[in-house]
């Protein structure tokens, strides 16, 4: 299975700006290894889908709601998501989880709402710096996927240290093989065979320069990158160290 790099844009660009990037990305995906996902703002999606018509390249929202439709303000479902051109979405990611109380009850439900629609979602698992500074990061990690994950579950998981992102620590590559092993295990232990093959990424200050080596660990399926996948460079350079 081709490794996924998927760009998570967050809050970044205006319609120029992302078409832009969408652009690049998609003129440099050609005879990459791997599978490339572009994750931009929802008012941007559309346009993204559209600049990158015709190429390999996906996309994908941020977050969705857990109802089809209803009195939401504010908010987005997984089946608008599909109707702008999404066809992947992250959900739980820590900055919702911290930003917006987000549990893994609510995550869930919007995992559940995703794959309905037609999406296949990036579960967002990992511990704070104070949780590991006690030692409870595989505890806590194991909760979130027990919580966050449905049975059957149909999609990837990304492992993102709260503490590793946006801050240009980039756990070890020990830390990653030893958490990912055990995601490995528990996905096994809670889904039997199916969790021998649920793909995992990688997250938290991901960049060309340590992109290879975090890449070929054991059980690193691909990565999910949020600054570096606002360069076109870079997050090309990222994919093309990739493995099949
Ligand atoms: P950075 O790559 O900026 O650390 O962000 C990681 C992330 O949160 C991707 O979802």
């Amino acid at each position: 299975m081709p490794q996924l790099i998927a760009g998570n844009w967050k809050m970044h660009g205006l319609t120029t700006d992302a078409v832009a990037l969408a652009r690049g990305v998609a003129a440099g995906a050609a005879g990459l290894a791997s599978e490339l996902l572009l994750c931009p703002p929802f008012v941007h999606i559309a346009a993204v889908a559209q600049a990158v018509l015709g190429t390999s390249v996906l996309v994908g929202g941020q977050d969705c709601h857990p109802a089809k439709q209803g009195a939401h303000t504010g908010d987005i479902s997984a089946p608008m998501l599909r109707d702008a051109g999404a066809s992947w979405v992250i959900l739980g990611h820590s900055e919702r989880r911290q930003n917006h109380g987000e549990t893994d009850e609510l995550v869930r439900e919007k995992v559940l709402a995703a794959v309905a629609a037609g999406l296949t979602p990036i579960v967002c698992v990992g511990e704070t710096s104070d949780q590991r500074a006690s030692g409870e990061e595989t505890e806590v990690v194991g909760w979130q996927l027990a919580g966050s994950l449905p049975k059957p579950f149909s999609g990837v998981v990304a492992y993102e240290p709260v503490w590793a992102i946006g801050t240009g620590k980039t756990a070890t590559e020990q830390d990653v093989a030893v958490m990912h092993a055990f995601i490995r295990e528990e996905l096994e232990r809670q889904f039997g065979t199916e969790g021998e093959t649920i793909p995992l990424l990688y997250g938290g200050s991901v960049r060309p320069a340590n992109a290879g080596s975090l890449l070929a660990l054991p059980h690193v399926g691909g990565a999910l990158v949020g600054g570096a996948s606002l360069k076109v460079d870079e997050f090309l350079a990222i994919a093309r160290a990739a493995t099949v």
